[in-house]
């Protein structure tokens, strides 16, 4: 049964209301991948839905699609420019197609031929659509629409079991009259099924279930009454990561140094100020949860003595003798029993190395290292530039953004990592 609704369009009665739909898809970032078919103006329809309900919906276009519908269309109906060409150096300045594949939540691939179903479960990226898709961590839809022998053939179905093996989600094809004049299984899938897809994928929280501990801020190391060692992280980054986790339908626990921070709602905040602070608070949550994302600043070094009262000011020389602070990482890469770690690297020279050490010396399923010499990244920033480095030498570049979406970035990564 469909119901129709004032806005235009479908949805299976009993599902969402219109206004709760409206809500999940508002600025949600959509990927929409039209390939080289007939059902190319259906994927007009689709987008003109998406943005309706103010959906962000990025198009691109492969060649072949352009032969059935200009990208002029699908641009004034998303009100984005449509990426078509890889090397055409305007588009690629002002949006990358890396940017592209990881600002999306989801990429739908509608309507998808046999040739983009090949390659993309044979990792080809020759054109903009196929390398933004294989950069992209996000959910994936695949749409098929083709000739029904083509789609019954044995390449186009192992194909499909392939991507559907690495998570891709397939809508339809459905059986009916199809363009080449024959009837069978091979036409689009309706809109209504495609946007009742994009909806459950963007409302199934994707760390639903999971406990998350994230650390953030610098930490305080006494002095005297009146002083302390620090330094100059904002905790900017730590409560992007239990904001972003909390949305993903994470329960989290924020261990936060002093900072200037609102405490993020939905979130359980504890607050520490020194180290050793940290270090047991960490380790007393360490067994109750399945994910530790450390972003803390923790200070490596604390005063051997802490004076009681202030320190006066005595000759031109002060030697303030210092030790050695707990490494809360270190410790928790040998307590780790099943959970995730995910540590930052803050570097000043080379990087990737000193990043890679930790990774192992730590024993982390995955660092995020930053170079506290870029410009707009690393402590204070409301921006960050990361490069994420996993235990088997793989390395990842993320372009510079804010620092709430590094923190999905991040986020993307672990979901992959429990999914092992
Ligand atoms: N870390 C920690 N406990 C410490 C110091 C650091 O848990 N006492 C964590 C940080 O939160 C970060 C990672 O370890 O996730 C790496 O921190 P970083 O300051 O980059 O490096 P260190 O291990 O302290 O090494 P170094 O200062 O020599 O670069």
């Amino acid at each position: 049964m469909a119901q129709c609704f004032p806005g235009g369009w479908l949805m299976a009665a009993g599902r969402l209301q219109r206004e709760e739909f409206m809500s999940i898809m508002k600025d949600r970032k959509i990927l929409l991948g039209v390939t080289g078919g007939i059902a190319a103006y259906k994927a007009l329809e689709l987008t003109r839905l998406l943005t309706l309900e103010e959906a962000q919906v990025r198009v691109i276009m492969t060649e072949s699609a352009m032969e059935f519908v200009q990208p002029l269309s699908y641009q004034v109906l998303s009100g984005q420019p449509v990426c078509t060409d890889l090397f055409d150096l305007e588009t690629e300045s002002r949006i990358g197609h890396i940017q592209v594949a990881t600002e999306a939540e989801v990429a739908v691939i509608a309507p998808a031929t046999a040739n983009i179903i090949g390659k993309l479960a044979h990792g080809i990226a020759d054109d903009y659509l196929t390398t933004a898709l294989l950069a992209c961590v996000a959910p994936k839809i695949i749409c098929p629409a083709m000739n029904v022998n083509m789609f019954e053939s044995k390449a186009v179905q192992e194909n499909l079991a392939n991507l559907k093996d690495w998570g891709f989600h397939q809508v339809g094809p459905d059986a009916g009259d199809l363009a080449c004049g024959v009837q069978g299984l091979g036409r689009l899938a309706s809109l209504d099924e495609i946007l009742a897809k994009i909806q459950q994928i963007l409302t199934s929280p994707a760390l639903q279930g999971k406990r998350v501990l994230v650390t953030a801020g610098p930490t305080w190391e006494r002095m005297d009454p009146v002083r302390h060692l620090t330094n100059p992280s904002s905790g900017k980054m730590g409560y992007s990561l239990a904001r972003a986790a909390q949305r993903l339908g994470a329960e989290v626990t924020l261990i936060a140094g002093p900072t200037s921070l609102p405490p993020p709602s939905g979130v359980r905040l504890i607050q520490v100020h020194t180290a050793r602070q940290m270090y047991n608070a960490v380790v007393e949550e360490f067994a109750q949860v399945d994910v530790v994302v450390m972003a803390a600043a923790v200070s490596d070094y604390r005063p051997k003595a802490v004076a009681k009262e202030k320190m006066k000011k005595v000759g031109d020389h002060h030697v303030l003798e210092l030790e050695r602070t707990e490494d809360i990482l270190l410790r928790l890469g040998e307590l780790k029993d099943g959970q995730i770690l995910v540590g930052f690297a803050a570097e000043t020279e080379d990087m990737l190395r000193n990043a890679k050490e930790k990774l192992h010396q730590k024993n982390l399923d995955l660092i995020v290292a930053n170079d506290l010499k870029a410009a707009d990244a690393g402590f204070a920033s409301d921006t960050n530039q990361v490069t994420i480095l996993w235990p088997n030498d793989d390395t990842e570049t993320l372009p510079l953004a804010d620092k709430e979406v590094i923190a999905r970035q991040i986020w993307k990564r672990v979901e992959k990592l429990l999914q092992r």
